[in-house]
């Protein structure tokens, strides 16, 4: 059978550690193999990306595939042929579709009408590539999870949305604090909970910064929600993470931010370019945890 990733809870819980551990081996010895030979990935963006799009393209390389780019402007789907008939045309070409668009629900379309593996490259909804090389992040300073208190400050959305998710198989504590009107779904968070995730959700963010080892942001407006960058910058006021902030965290606590950042808005030019900062690491193990996907998908 295929392997979607559409979310981080279609890996199983012991496969997403063994995926962790596996992407910090191949950065430590700058992996490099042939699983890929033979095989072509297609890559289908509908909204921008730096470290997304270069980070599979190297690493397709890196496993000795080939990719093809396209977006919507360039091919027939901005024409409005239909998603299901696009999966099935690509499945003949290729195998494998790293799919970056707006509603989960195109990628569960994909996923159902090809045959290939589809893999999120971000939604709305979730962006698994990003939070499980962010696990590796973490990993590779403090392997042991169970001691750590991670918090997200700003909105929750398909970042937060997959830290709810990574709750489900990584024995952290989670604290979120979003602003009133801007909470994660409520199914998403439910879920995480009756499976067993610690997360904590309020609106203060202070209670979430309060002692956490790692603090997360991301921007506040999100690629779709452009248009609201100004009654978005009001309702957010207060959840910027900077020096003050942070004086509620552990000592020793570090800065996460997947990019691209909004210095003076999620996150403050000091904290940014401070030494909390881990944000440059967490972009590099984009490549990193990248090959351990696509070697888990495509190994026998
Ligand atoms: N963090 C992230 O996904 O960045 P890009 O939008 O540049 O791919
Ligand atoms: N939440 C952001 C993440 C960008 C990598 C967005 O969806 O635009």
């Amino acid at each position: 059978m295929k392997k979607d990733f559409l979310s981080i809870l279609d890996v199983p819980r012991e496969q997403a550690h063994n995926l962790v551990k596996r992407a910090l081996w191949m950065k430590m010895n700058d992996f490099r193999s042939g699983i890929l030979q033979g095989k072509t990935m297609i890559l289908l963006f509908e909204k921008a990306s730096t470290r997304t799009k270069v980070s599979f393209e190297v690493s397709i390389n890196h496993l000795g595939g080939h990719h093809v780019f396209m977006t919507p402007a360039d091919s027939q789907l901005g024409r409005s042929e239909p998603l299901r008939d696009t999966a099935r045309v690509l499945s003949r070409y290729a195998q494998g579709l790293v799919v970056r668009t707006y509603g989960q629900e195109n990628l569960e379309e994909l996923a159902a009408h090809g045959s290939i593996p589809v893999i999120n490259a971000l939604s709305d909804e979730f962006h698994p590539c990003q939070v499980m090389s962010d696990l590796l992040t973490i990993y590779e300073r403090t392997p042991r999870f169970e001691e750590l208190k991670i918090s997200w400050v700003g909105d929750g959305n398909n970042m937060a949305q997959s830290w709810i998710n990574a709750a489900v198989h990584f024995p952290f504590r989670l604290t979120l604090a979003v602003p009133r009107g801007f909470e994660p779904r409520k199914d998403v968070l439910n879920r995480a909970k009756d499976l067993g995730a610690r997360v904590h959700l309020t609106h203060d963010p202070r209670e979430a910064v309060d002692g956490a080892n790692y603090i997360n942001t991301d921007v506040w407006a999100s690629m779709g929600h452009e248009h609201e960058q100004a009654s978005r910058a009001r309702a957010f006021a207060g959840f910027c993470v900077n020096d003050e902030l942070l004086k509620w965290a552990h000592s020793d606590a570090r800065v996460l931010h997947c990019l691209p950042a909004h210095r003076g808005e999620e996150i403050s030019e000091e904290v940014m370019e401070g030494e909390r900062s881990i944000v440059w690491d967490q972009a590099e193990n984009r490549l990193h945890m990248q090959k351990a996907v696509l070697e888990w998908i495509y190994k026998e």
